[in-house]
């Protein structure tokens, strides 16, 4: 049987990150591993902080941090915040592990051992005051095209251009100030990926058919323009060391052991119960897996070029991707959310206005699948409105209040089925059908599309069926109406838990059902599953709505708040 391998693009350790980037990898993939599973399938959900680099050294300094501590708390944080938005990581792991040292240093042998690495001589600043070599954002000045003063020697802030160091006036280093710099030699280590040139062209035929365009032309791009020797090393204290004579003080570029943690997080998952787990039936040569990557487009040319590279340069055999998502922007009132400039919504902050299934539901009933895509207040609040409050979330509670008072707070007696009831059936088979593929395809707003649909259906059949006038005259056609409705109750929990997995849980819980089996519907036994619930089982009625409505006032607010405008 297939197992199936998920891995979320690590987020960066640099700091909280906002909902563009939760919909671009770590949600996705998290639909779709919680619809594997309902699924029965055998699954592994791998994610990580991205701990290394110079972002994670800057955020450190710039907390009067060491940048150990640093990475620690903000583990934590992201951690925390991860699991309040209910994404079920089998492994939420550390870039900076133990694990990933041995496996990235291994990687870099075995890559030298084939021929794949060579040594070069370049040119880095060095900053005498501080005693060491200085990358190119750490280097600050001021910019020679606006004359901002705080420049960083990769680009300017201020007017956005990309700079070199050389090109600042008055450069100084961004640790100590210190304008006492020199340029001096530094060696390091280069992954010929021109050697490997032909070889990624044909693992990207292989799958050229079968991937997203925005992967498939991002990889062509830069195949197209010749692929050229890339640095692996940088001159950093904060990172994995390289294992080689006279590279004390030198450590792995982040790109080079990011993608490798995926690996790294495996391993430490399986630490978590050695006699039974094992991370290389997961990722070495191996026959069985289905490995899936979610990832937003920057981050495509690392996974179609150069972490394939590692793995096809180490010849050993090391589980390559099957299929990548990727995802394009999500912008915030049409303009950019970003980390730096601090513009849009944070997870954190996310949370602290509206429950995570609102966030959940949106980003993806709007994930930039194809196309960017923009988030507004405006937007957000209609949709919540529109199909969580009165759509599921009136359907539920009509359904659960109605039988209640009527017939008190059991799953009521079932008779014959009429027409109308195996029709409504049917065309619930149909769209779940439909919404089942979607899921299995990866196409996330076409799913939600359907599972809207789905909810839908069940507010026409009710009515159409109208068991609050049937029952004036037949009161064992209203039970059956009822009971049938209670049990689409159940069956929507199950359909919706992999958007929307806290709602689910209440409406379980409103079922008194203790431990819900979420198993996906088989196809073409529908009328099975919806017979599951007693007759006479006791069930909860609702005290408050499943949601609350956001009014317009909130809307003002929270444009207020967020410098939202249109
Ligand atoms: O773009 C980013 O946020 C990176 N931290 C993604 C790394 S993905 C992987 F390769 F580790
Ligand atoms: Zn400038």
């Amino acid at each position: 049987m297939t197992k199936y391998l998920i891995t979320s693009a690590l987020p960066y350790i640099n700091g909280i990150k906002h909902l563009g980037n939760l919909v671009g990898s770590m949600l996705p993939a998290d639909v779709y591993s919680r619809f594997l599973r309902q699924s029965g399938e055998n699954v592994l959900f791998i994610c990580a902080t991205d701990e290394h680099g110079t972002p994670a050294e800057l955020a450190a300094l710039e907390k009067n941090q060491d940048v150990e501590t640093f990475c620690t708390e903000q583990h934590e944080i992201q951690k925390n915040i991860y699991s309040r938005f209910n994404l079920s990581f089998d492994q939420f792991g550390r870039s900076s592990s133990e694990h990933n040292l041995h496996l990235t240093q291994h990687m870099c042998k075995k890559l030298m051992e084939n021929g794949f690495i060579e040594e070069r001589i370049i040119k880095q600043v060095y900053s005498i005051d501080d005693g060491r070599f200085l990358p190119d954002r750490y280097i600050v000045g001021t910019c020679p095209h606006c004359g901002y003063e705080a420049a960083r020697g990769d680009q300017c802030e201020n007017c956005t251009r990309v700079l070199d160091p050389t090109d600042l006036k008055n450069p100084r280093s961004a640790v100590s100030g210190s304008d006492r710099l020199e340029i001096k030699d530094s060696k390091h280590l280069f992954l010929k990926l021109p050697m490997l040139e032909k070889e990624l062209e044909k693992f990207i035929d292989e799958h050229e058919a079968e991937w997203p365009i925005v992967v498939t032309s991002i990889a062509r791009k830069w195949l197209k323009e010749g692929l050229r020797e890339r640095c692996i090393t940088r001159d950093l204290k904060w990172g994995i060391p390289v294992p080689c004579d006279g590279y004390d003080g030198k450590v792995f570029y982040v790109w080079f052991d990011a993608p490798i943690e995926y690996i790294g997080a495996t391993a430490e998952w399986a630490d978590k119960d050695p006699e039974t787990r094992n991370y290389k039936n997961w990722w070495y040569d191996t026959k069985d897996v289905r490995y899936v990557e979610f990832m937003a487009k920057d981050n495509i040319p690392f996974h179609t070029i150069m972490f394939p590279a590692t793995l096809l340069g180490v010849r050993e055999p090391w589980k390559k991707v099957d299929y990548i998502k990727g995802f394009n922007w999500l912008t915030f009132y049409g303009g950019k959310f970003s980390t730096s400039q601090k513009r849009g919504i944070f997870t954190n902050q996310a949370l602290d206005e509206f429950e995570s299934d609102y966030w959940r539901y949106w980003l993806m009933a709007n994930a930039p699948e194809n196309s960017d895509s923009s988030f507004t207040f405006d937007g957000f609040a209609s949709m919540i409105n529109k199909d969580l409050n009165d759509v599921l979330g009136n359907f539920v509670n009509r359904v659960l209040k109605m039988t209640a008072s009527k017939m008190g707070a059991r799953v009521p007696e079932k008779f014959e089925l009429q027409d109308i009831d195996k029709l409504f059936i049917e065309n619930l088979s149909k769209r779940i059908s439909t919404y089942t593929r979607c899921l299995k395809d990866l196409e996330f707003r076409k799913a939600l599309v359907e599972l809207r649909a789905i909810w839908t259906e069940g507010n026409n059949y009710l009515t159409e069926a109208a068991p609050w006038t049937v029952i004036k005259t037949d009161k064992n056609r209203a039970s059956t109406i009822l009971n049938l409705a209670i049990n689409i109750i159940r069956l929507y929990a199950v359909l919706s838990a992999p958007v929307i997995p806290a709602t689910s849980e209440k409406m379980m819980s409103l079922l008194q059902i203790e431990k819900p089996d979420y198993f996906w519907p088989k196809e073409g036994k529908l009328f099975e599953e919806l017979s599951k619930l007693s007759v006479g089982k006791e069930f909860s009625v609702p005290e408050n709505p499943l949601f609350q409505k956001i009014t317009q006032d909130r809307i003002d607010e929270l444009c207020e708040k967020y410098g939202a405008s249109v």
